[in-house]
């Protein structure tokens, strides 16, 4: 069976989207799913391509016990083919990725992160970049929230089951 393929996608590709790919891998992980989802993510910049998920971000996520992998690349118009479902962190980031999609032929397939958590009423993960440690704790805590909901989600649309 092939895997379904998730997206997420940031500004910078070194924050927010990586966070959320780790996340949601620990998260697959845990349900016995590796063989069955696949995650990656990317930036609709090009300002940071291959470097480094940022330390701060690094930082926040070890607290939680996810390790940050990977490194940055942009969002490329391929993605549209290549993923099932793509995950804008913010409004901008949604806006950015249609922008590509001039025919709007992969409007169902880009969805806001934020609908898919249960316990945050945010609408976007907000950009920690040019704030404190407490932004980075933020972004960590709405996205265990919103992976859980997405995966879920994913499970019962797919109908896939944790292989024994
Ligand atoms: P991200 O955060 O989009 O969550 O990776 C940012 C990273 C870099 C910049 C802005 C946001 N920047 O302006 O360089």
């Amino acid at each position: 069976m092939s895997s379904y393929k998730l997206l997420f996608v940031c500004l910078g590709n070194i924050c927010r989207s990586p966070s959320a790919e780790n996340i949601m891998n620990h998260l697959i992980e845990q349900a016995g799913l590796s063989d069955s989802i696949f995650c990656d993510s990317a930036g609709t910049s090009s300002y940071h391509i291959g470097s480094l998920p940022d330390r701060r971000m690094t930082v926040a996520a070890e607290h939680r016990g996810i390790i940050l992998k990977g490194r940055a690349r942009q969002f490329q118009k391929s993605d549209f083919e290549e993923f099932d479902l793509i995950l804008a962190m913010d409004h901008q980031n949604y806006r950015d990725i249609l922008s590509l999609d001039s025919g709007m032929k992969y409007l169902d397939k880009v969805r806001l992160m934020c609908e898919f958590a249960w316990h945050h009423s945010e609408q976007e993960v907000p950009d920690p970049y040019y704030g404190g440690s407490e932004g980075f704790n933020r972004v960590i805590d709405l996205l265990l929230d919103a992976c859980e909901g997405l995966l879920q989600q994913v499970v019962k649309n797919e109908a896939l089951r944790a292989r024994p």
